[in-house]
């Protein structure tokens, strides 16, 4: 099934576990899944997340903005789009929603110019459903807190607080295709939740 899911939300809200729930059950169904991660999933993408997550030296937000939109404008064209092609279903942990929240709301850099590079990386391509799980800004400091902190995830409070509010807008504008996910309950029952919404959108 030709099928483009994203994932998003803050550091710590759990997309990730919650990406390999999915993938299981769909490959489970018989369906042929391709997982991806931003920033990432090709080898290029891949050095350009090194720079983004563990420069020592600071970035420009505009470099760090340029360097989302060319790590994706890299991964679209070589992996997304082609798996799409083939009619698989793709599941990607973070897309250009996780741009418009850091880099517009969190970095303030312009929203309509964030929006208008987000479409000439991904070509226009737009994700078919949004999974946005949502967790207060407390719950993410002490889900994070015994982690080693990269270069994004050591901004301060109040840069997550507008990334937060950034995902809130985002959902209430993109309702067509984002579901808002309450991620502080347990794991199987955002699992669930996914789930359902799967279930009754796809019928598998
Ligand atoms: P993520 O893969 O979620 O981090 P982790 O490996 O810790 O699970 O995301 C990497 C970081 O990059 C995260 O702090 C969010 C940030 N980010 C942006 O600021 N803009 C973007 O466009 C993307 C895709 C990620």
């Amino acid at each position: 099934m030709k099928l483009f899911i994203t994932f998003e939300g803050i550091d710590g809200c759990g997309k990730t576990t919650q990406l390999h729930l999915l993938q299981d059950y769909l490959t489970r169904k018989g369906e042929k899944v391709t997982l991806i991660r931003e920033p990432g999933g090709t080898k290029l993408s891949e050095t350009i997340r090194q720079i983004l997550l563990n420069s020592k030296e600071s970035i420009n937000y505009l470099t760090e903005l340029f360097l989302f939109e060319s790590a994706r404008a890299e991964l679209t064209e070589k992996v997304i789009l082609p798996a799409l092609n083939r009619n698989e279903i793709v599941l990607c942990d973070r897309f250009y929603d996780s741009t418009t929240a850091y880099q517009g709301y969190g970095r303030m850099i312009d929203i309509s110019k964030i929006e208008v590079l987000n479409k000439l990386a991904t070509n226009g391509l737009e994700p078919d459903i949004t999974f946005y799980l949502r967790i207060p800004l407390e719950i993410a400091k002490e889900r994070t807190k015994s982690k080693s902190l990269d270069r994004m995830e050591s901004a301060d409070i109040e840069f997550y607080k507008r990334v937060i509010n950034g995902f809130d807008e985002i959902y209430e504008k993109e309702k067509h295709r984002i579901v808002k996910i309450d991620a502080t309950n347990n794991i199987d029952s955002v699992h669930q939740s996914i789930l359902v919404y799967i279930h009754n959108r796809l019928n598998i």
